[in-house]
């Protein structure tokens, strides 16, 4: 089983969009998918609710924390055949909350929202996952998408060079599309839309970095952003450990 979190300590950055959007993607090819919803709003449950039977199936399993620890075990329960686990965190995760959702990842999606603040605070928390989840140590892969992006100005910069100098990758552009919007209040995914062509083809990276498998769909042009690949270097230690971050990133 393949475990993908998706994860941001801000609210409102795309979690469950992306998540619902992944799993939907798996889920219509035939792949056993399971999401594991960790926020007690519960959207990704409601999405499930609202899907019914409509498209591939998808299980839905809650792990909130918000009754007794048997029934939360028994909630939780991700079937066996699962192949494709896709974990939707509540916003503000930390701690020993963060760590549970960790020790069960393979990979991190992270979006992020294109306001200043909303990039300060996630390279903040990329280097939380760094430091305290020392996600390298445990070999779990983690990726950056940008969500409601309305026009390719130079806002995700400072977070692109930030990541770039750790050797993260920044995947792809998600657009501020209705198209989402209709696909959540619709229980489907884009992948399972008609008119959704730009959608598929903005989702298609993140796809494909999870699977390891390119061109999932169409024959246009992927749209990963391309950034060097450097490893871990000494470069990059006083941007993790040092005040640069700040100057890296502080909005203005
Ligand atoms: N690319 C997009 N285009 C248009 N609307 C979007 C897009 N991404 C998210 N939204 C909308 O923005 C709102 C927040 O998105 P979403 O619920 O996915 O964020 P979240 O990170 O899961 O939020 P929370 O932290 O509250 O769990 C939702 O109403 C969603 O439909
Ligand atoms: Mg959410």
């Amino acid at each position: 089983m393949n475990t993908t979190l998706v994860v941001n300590s801000k609210g409102g950055s795309g979690k469950t969009t992306v998540t619902t959007n992944l799993a939907s993607y798996f889920a219509s090819r035939d792949v056993p998918t399971t999401i594991l919803d960790y926020d007690p709003q519960g959207s990704s449950l409601a999405w499930l609710q609202l899907r019914g039977r409509r498209g591939g199936r998808v299980y839905g399993a809650n792990g909130a924390h918000q009754r007794g620890p048997r029934i939360r075990s028994i909630e939780m329960h991700v079937p066996a055949d699962t192949r494709q686990l896709v974990i939707d965190a509540p916003a503000g995760a930390s701690g020993l909350l963060l760590q549970e959702m960790l020790s069960r990842a393979n990979c991190i999606v992270i979006p992020v929202a294109p306001s200043p603040f909303d990039i300060y605070a996630t390279a903040n928390f990329v280097k939380d996952l760094l430091l305290v989840g020392r996600i390298r140590t445990r070999s779990i892969r983690l990726a950056v998408v940008a969500n409601r992006v309305r026009s390719t100005g130079p806002v995700y910069r400072p977070l692109e060079r930030f990541l770039g100098s750790l050797g993260l990758p920044f995947l792809t552009r998600i657009s501020d599309s209705e198209v989402y919007v209709k696909a959540a209040e619709a229980g489907l995914g884009v992948f399972e839309m008609e008119d959704a062509a730009p959608e598929r083809e903005e989702l298609t990276p993140i796809v494909e970095w999870i699977t390891g498998e390119p061109r999932v769909v169409g024959s246009a042009e992927a749209k990963v952003i391309g950034l060097p690949q450097q490893r871990w270097s000494e470069r990059a230690r006083p941007l993790l450990y040092g005040t640069d971050l700040n100057s890296v990133t502080r909005p203005g």
